[in-house]
C-alpha cells in the first residue's frame, strides 16, 4: 500500500465526460474485507485471503485483529493474507484499538469485543467519533455487555466489557448492516438464541461468510437466526471481489458519456449492493452484465459489467430502495445531475450519520458547480440537465464526497480542485491513477 495519498486533486478544462474504450478492475470490497480479516482470524487455524483491500479501514481492522492476538502474513501479491486465527478467543490488548474513520471496523469489533471476557477500548479519527453508537451499544447491553463513554455517551471513545452473554432477538429500528453485523457477531458467543430482525434487508456478507465458514444462519424475510456458534467457525479460503460502490464512479461517468465503453472486472453482484445498477438502468443506462459466478466456493458472487455511454433521464428513489445503494447515493446525485429531468431521492436520513452528513455536502457542493438541486430532511430533489462549471471544492473528510464531485468535474466546463482528498484512501487506493487514466480518455 501506498503511505500518501494526494490531498489534492485536480480535474482541467477540458471535454465533457470519458471517451472510447476501457477496462477497469477496481480494488476488493470493503465491507468483506473487514469481515475476512475479522472471521479469518476468530477462526481456528489457517484462512487464505485474497482480493483484500489494502485501504486505510481495512487496514484498521488488521492491526486492530493484530493487537488482539492473531497472526497475519502478507502473501506475495497484493492483497493476499494467510491469517493464523485464535479460534475466537482474542488476547488483551494493552493500549486503545483506533478504528481510524471506519465505521464497519469500529461496530463489527464491538460485538466480537462484548464476546471478550476482557475490556477493550474503541476509539477512532474525529468523523467517527461523531457519529451514532448508541445503536450498536443498546442491543449488546441487551445481551450482557457494558459500556463507558470516555465523553459523551453513544459516542467514541468507549470501552466494552464483556463476556457472559446471552442471546437476544433484536428488532433493529435502521436498515443497518453494521447493527446487523455485530449483534450476529456478539451472538457467537452468546448461550442461547440469537435473531435480529431489521426493518429492510441490508448487505449480508456476514451472513453468507458465517455459512462459507461453517456458522449456520437461517435468514426469513429480513429476520436473520443464528443458529451456530463460535466453536462451529472454520477456517476457509475466501477471495474478495471488486467494490462495486468503488466501480459506481466510474460507471455512472461511463453511463453519461455518449460513445465511451467501460468493461469493469470482477465487481460483487452480492443482490443486497446492486441497487445502483437497477436505478442507472431505469436512468435509461446501458448495463450488460455478464454471467455471474461465485468469487470462490461458496462465496460472493462476481460478474464483468460492461457499460455503453448515453443519455441519462430522472427517476425516483425511495426508502425501499436505500439500503441496497446507501452508499451509492452522493455518485447516484452525480447521476441525477447529469441526467434529463428531475430526480427526486427520499427515505435517505442515514446519509446523514455516514463519514459526513452525505445529502448536504453533495447538496452544497453540486450547488457550487451550478446544479439545482433542494435538500430535503431524508433526500435530495435533483434538476438535471443543466451546465456545471468548475469549482474549488472540499471533501469535508469523506472519501465519497470526494470521488463523487471529482466525477461531477470530469463533466463541468473550467477547472475543478478538491481539496481534503486524502481521506479517499479509506477506500480506495490508487483512485488517483484511475482518475489520471479517466483524464487521458478526456482527449
Ligand atoms: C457497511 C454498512 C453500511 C455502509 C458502510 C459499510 C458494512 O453502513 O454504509 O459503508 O460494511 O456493514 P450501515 O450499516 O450503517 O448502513
Amino acid at each position: 500500500m501506498r503511505a500518501a495519498f494526494p490531498s489534492e486533486l485536480r480535474i482541467p478544462a477540458g471535454p465533457s465526460g470519458l471517451h472510447g474504450e476501457w477496462d477497469l478492475t477496481v480494488p476488493g470490497d470493503k465491507s468483506i474485507s473487514h469481515r475476512a480479516l475479522m472471521l479469518g482470524g476468530l477462526a481456528p487455524g489457517r484462512t487464505q485471503l485474497s482480493g483484500v483491500l489494502e485501504s486505510a479501514d481495512c487496514m484498521a481492522t488488521l492491526a486492530a485483529m493484530a493487537q488482539l492476538g492473531v497472526r497475519f502474513e502478507r502473501g506475495a501479491e497484493p492483497g493476499v493474507y494467510f491469517v493464523d486465527g485464535s479460534g475466537g478467543r482474542l488476547t488483551e490488548p494493552n493500549s486503545a484499538i483506533d478504528c481510524g474513520n471506519s465505521g464497519t471496523a469500529m461496530r463489527l469489533l464491538a460485538g466480537i469485543m462484548a464476546g471478550q471476557t476482557f475490556p477493550v477500548t474503541l476509539d477512532g479519527d474525529a468523523s467517527l467519533r461523531g457519529r451514532p453508537m448508541q445503536r450498536i451499544a443498546e442491543p449488546l447491553a441487551l445481551m450482557g455487555a457494558k459500556f463507558e463513554y470516555a465523553g459523551p455517551r453513544g459516542r467514541a471513545p468507549f470501552t466494552v466489557m464483556g463476556g457472559g452473554l446471552n442471546g437476544i432477538h433484536y428488532q433493529s429500528p435502521t436498515a443497518s448492516a453494521q447493527v446487523k453485523s455485530c449483534v450476529l457477531l456478539a451472538g457467537l458467543y452468546a448461550t442461547g438464541a440469537t435473531a435480529v430482525t431489521e426493518p429492510l434487508l441490508s448487505r449480508d456478507h456476514t451472513e453468507r461468510m458465517l455459512r462459507q465458514l461453517g456458522v449456520a444462519v437461517e435468514t426469513a424475510g429480513c429476520t436473520h437466526r443464528l443458529l451456530g456458534t463460535i466453536d462451529d467457525l472454520n477456517p476457509g479460503v475466501i477471495e474478495v471481489p471488486a467494490d462495486i460502490s468503488s466501480a459506481a464512479f466510474w460507471m455512472v461517468a461511463a453511463a453519461a458519456s455518449p460513445g465511451c465503453r467501460l468493461t469493469l472486472r470482477g465487481v460483487g453482484m452480492n443482490p443486497t449492493r446492486t441497487g445502483l445498477l437497477d436505478v442507472l438502468i431505469r436512468m435509461g443506462a446501458q448495463i450488460e452484465i455478464g454471467p455471474v459466478t461465485a468469487a470462490c466456493e461458496g462465496g460472493e458472487p462476481v460478474a464483468d459489467l460492461v457499460i455503453w455511454g448515453g443519455g441519462l433521464r430522472g427517476t425516483e428513489v425511495h426508502e425501499d430502495e436505500i439500503p441496497r445503494l446507501v452508499d451509492e447515493v452522493p455518485i447516484l446525485a452525480v447521476a441525477a445531475v447529469l441526467a434529463e429531468g428531475e430526480t427526486r431521492i427520499d427515505g435517505a436520513a442515514e446519509l446523514r450519520v455516514k463519514e459526513s452528513d452525505r445529502l448536504s455536502a453533495m447538496a452544497r457542493g453540486l450547488v457550487a458547480m451550478g446544479a439545482q438541486i433542494e435538500e430535503l430532511p431524508d433526500g435530495l430533489v435533483i434538476q438535471g440537465g443543466g451546465r456545471l462549471r468548475g469549482a474549488e471544492l472540499d471533501a469535508g473528510h469523506d472519501h465519497r464526497i470526494a470521488m463523487s464531485l471529482l466525477m461531477a468535474g470530469l463533466f463541468a466546463e473550467g477547472e475543478t480542485r478538491m481539496h481534503g482528498c486524502a481521506f479517499i484512501a479509506t477506500s480506495y487506493p490508487g483512485f488517483d491513477m484511475h482518475l489520471a487514466q479517466a483524464l487521458e480518455m478526456r482527449k
